[in-house]
């Protein structure tokens, strides 16, 4: 590196550092930045692992995806989309649920404060180019006494990157002055399902009453249709979900015993995802001590699990933004018997062959059609249906014994991205779970007894690529061999 070039990374670097040093030392944010929290995050970086740079480039993207799909260009060339965060939900008076940000507004602004607001429009000046703008609560020195600091308009600019930032307070006056400057124009917005209450009632629905618009559409399959198929950050962050909960789940495998309460399982979860700092369970989870596994989303977690019994878990962990959602089933003695085994080596083979099928030949429908296929021929093999059924029997059986799809997509979400059909082809970039399972209700009496109250459902996240699947969940185990390897340390 030439002397010149160095002084000036070295300038840069130093006047980088002490910008850095000088949020610290005067202000919080209402989230953690590389400045407060260096142990997190990196410079340049709005969350864990995601910069300013992939969250402005995720905004273009959407602006070039509503031209996109905009069939009335002849019409129409300026465009505004209006896209709010989530507001904050109340337990009880004055006691907050757990604040969870908006998906869409997180994946575009990386932005964490309640009450916020993204705006794109198109550029005045220049009908190609567009404006970010971002609205975020006000500073509030009584406010933020009780619940912590905000990053405030110059916070949220420094955090975000995005230059033009405001109060919230101060949407009314932009979108007044957006019509008289930009004429027609089409309005992105989800009239139908407003994210955000307040601003539907107080701002919004004005605006959309008065017609100034000549379109209306909506966001919320352009938002999908990107977060859909996910960037390398995205995708090392969702392996780290996974592996959190993957090897939480290993732990609380280990933890089991014969008469453990299902909430015990629960809150070993809970606590060895947080201990490899995840924030939080992405779902209530599923902890259900044998017959109970045959509500699918059983949650209350109150019974006892008996010796002899199986234990089906459902859960995932939020990980900076990334879900996980696995399910394991196991012996809570940590010994499978012979029936248990046969009905688990039944559902695993299933498992297995769907995921086998996880490349960019099939969607989520074909694999469900081919799961329900071979859940038939392993009832069969088990006699738990006659050998002789003919397939068209057999598979509305087969949906009887597992009344649920093969998967879905997985992302920011448990449920990803639920607008997206599951009959397109699976593409590289998509993470999908496939979580095939065999219920057996006690109240089932065309089955042979010793299977009677058993539900066995095995849930992995994979990892669509060009070429082979990549289970992200792989380190959970699964085989019976492995369950019983783990379970005896
Ligand atoms: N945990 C919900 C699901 O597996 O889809
Ligand atoms: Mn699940
Ligand atoms: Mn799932």
């Amino acid at each position: 590196m030439c002397i010149v070039m160095f002084f000036k990374e070295l300038t840069s670097y130093v006047l980088t550092k002490s910008i850095c040093l000088e949020f610290r030392a005067l202000r919080w944010f209402g989230q953690p930045t590389a400045a407060t929290h260096p142990h997190l995050l990196k410079e340049g970086e709005v969350t864990l692992g995601i910069s300013k740079t992939e969250y402005k480039s995720r905004r273009t993207k959407l602006f070039e995806l509503a031209k996109e799909n905009f069939k009335n260009v002849s019409l129409v060339k300026n465009h505004i989309l209006i896209l709010p965060s989530a507001t904050k939900l109340y337990m009880t008076n004055d006691i907050p649920y757990q604040f969870r940000q908006n998906s869409d507004f997180l994946y575009l602004t990386g932005f964490q404060e309640p009450d916020s607001l993204l705006v794109l429009h198109t550029s005045p000046d220049d009908s190609h180019d567009y404006h970010s703008v971002l609205f975020v609560p006000k500073k509030d020195p009584m406010k933020e006494l009780w619940d912590g600091p905000r990053s405030g308009v110059e916070g949220a600019r420094w955090l975000t990157g995005i230059e033009e930032v405001y109060n919230s307070e101060e949407l009314e006056r932009f979108c007044g002055d957006f019509c008289k400057r930009m004429g027609h124009f089409a309005l992105w917005y989800n009239y139908m399902k407003p994210v955000h209450l307040e601003f539907d009632a107080s701002v919004l629905r004005h605006f959309l009453k008065e017609k100034r618009h000549q379109f209306l559409e909506t966001t919320v399959h352009l938002c999908q249709k990107l977060r859909v198929i996910k960037s390398q950050a995205e995708i090392e962050l969702m392996s780290k979900s996974c592996q959190v909960a993957s090897n939480a789940f290993a732990d609380v495998m280990k933890f089991s015993y014969p008469e453990v309460k299902e909430s015990y399982l629960h809150a070993k979860m809970d606590f060895e995802c947080r201990m490899r700092d995840a924030q939080f369970l992405a779902y209530p989870p599923v902890v259900a001590g044998g017959n109970r596994a045959n509500t699918i989303h059983y949650i209350s977690n109150d019974q006892i699990i008996y010796g002899g019994e199986l234990v089906l878990m459902d859960a995932g962990c939020e990980y900076f933004g990334y879900t996980s959602d696995i399910s394991r089933t196991w012996p809570v003695s940590g010994k499978f018997n012979a029936a248990q085994q046969s009905l688990y080596e039944a559902v695993l083979f299933v498992q297995e062959s769907c995921i086998a099928m996880c490349t960019t030949n099939h969607s989520l429908d074909e694999i469900y059609r081919k799961m329900l296929e071979l859940i038939g021929h392993q009832l069969k093999k088990l006699g738990l249906i006659s050998a002789k059924m003919k397939d068209v029997e057999m598979l509305k059986v087969s949906r009887e014994f597992c009344p649920h799809h093969v998967g879905h997509y997985l992302g920011m979400d448990v449920h990803d991205t639920s607008e997206i059909p599951r009959s397109i082809k699976l593409q590289p970039g998509m993470v999908i779970t496939i979580e095939p399972g065999i219920y057996i209700p006690e109240t089932n009496t065309s089955v042979r007894t010793e299977f009677l109250g058993m539900g066995i459902r095995i849930e992995d996240n994979v990892l669509i690529t060009e070429s082979e699947p990549v289970v992200l969940s792989a380190a959970c185990p699964k085989t019976p061999v492995d369950i019983e390897r783990v379970m005896q340390r």
